[in-house]
């Protein structure tokens, strides 16, 4: 009833700090279908997805399951050691091509993108992820990220600490958010998902899917 008594603005393209774009609804529906059929296949192996055990004895209370290099906290590797030691899907060429269209939107070009790794975090409703960096990459290429399912508060901050001053952005399903340049190493973080806002036409009928594209920055098979 709100909703049709005080509709919302049109979202619209957002610079949201210098480096950092917001695209509201840039993956169409059947991309976003596509993109969710893929993850549930990687979800399944050869690295089943799980909650990471972090170094204190805690999981995450996101699930992650990563395509091209696995990350733990705090490193990449080929094979998912703290897993089950079995090796990564290896990363798709239309992978690398959707990170450099979407480099192309955020940006107007994407200077030979080539992401290897991506991590894909699926959300339920009351995951969350804290302020965090995203520095174990030895690349400064921008990082791609992709919202699928319920709407979530995106928190973006600045360089130097985890609090303020940071913008709250409405991350909804097919949403593009790029973090590239003086933004690159901005703290960043999901305080809350916001259940049943997904539709179940992008195959997500419940929770959150996130994929972020990087490029590591690594060498290696
Ligand atoms: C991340 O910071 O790696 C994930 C961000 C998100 O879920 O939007
Ligand atoms: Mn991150």
């Amino acid at each position: 009833m709100t909703g049709t008594l005080f509709p919302r603005p049109p979202r619209e393209r957002t610079v949201v700090t210098p480096g950092a774009v917001h695209v509201p609804g840039w993956l169409t529906v059947g991309r976003q279908r596509e993109l969710v059929e893929a993850c549930r296949t990687w979800a399944r192996g050869p690295v089943p997805v799980r909650h990471t055990a972090l170094p204190g004895g805690g999981v995450m209370s996101v699930q992650t399951v990563c395509v091209g290099w696995h990350w733990q906290p705090y490193r990449y590797t080929r094979t998912a050691d703290d897993v089950n030691g079995a090796r990564v899907a290896e990363f798709p060429d239309w992978l690398v091509e959707l990170g450099r269209t979407a480099l192309v939107e955020a940006y107007g070009g994407h200077h030979g993108y080539t992401p290897d790794t991506a991590l894909i975090n699926f959300y339920d409703g009351t995951a969350k992820m804290g302020m965090h960096q995203d520095k174990e990459e030895r690349s400064s290429a921008p990082v791609v990220s992709l919202s699928i399912g319920d709407t979530c508060v995106f928190r973006f901050g600045n360089t130097e600490t985890r609090g303020r001053p940071y913008t709250d952005v409405e991350l909804a399903s097919g949403d593009l958010f790029v973090f590239g340049g003086p933004a690159r190493f901005a703290y960043h973080g999901v305080p809350k998902v916001y259940p049943g806002t997904a539709e179940a036409a992008t195959g997500m009928s419940d929770g959150r899917l996130n994929i972020t594209l990087r490029e590591t920055g690594l060498s290696g098979r």
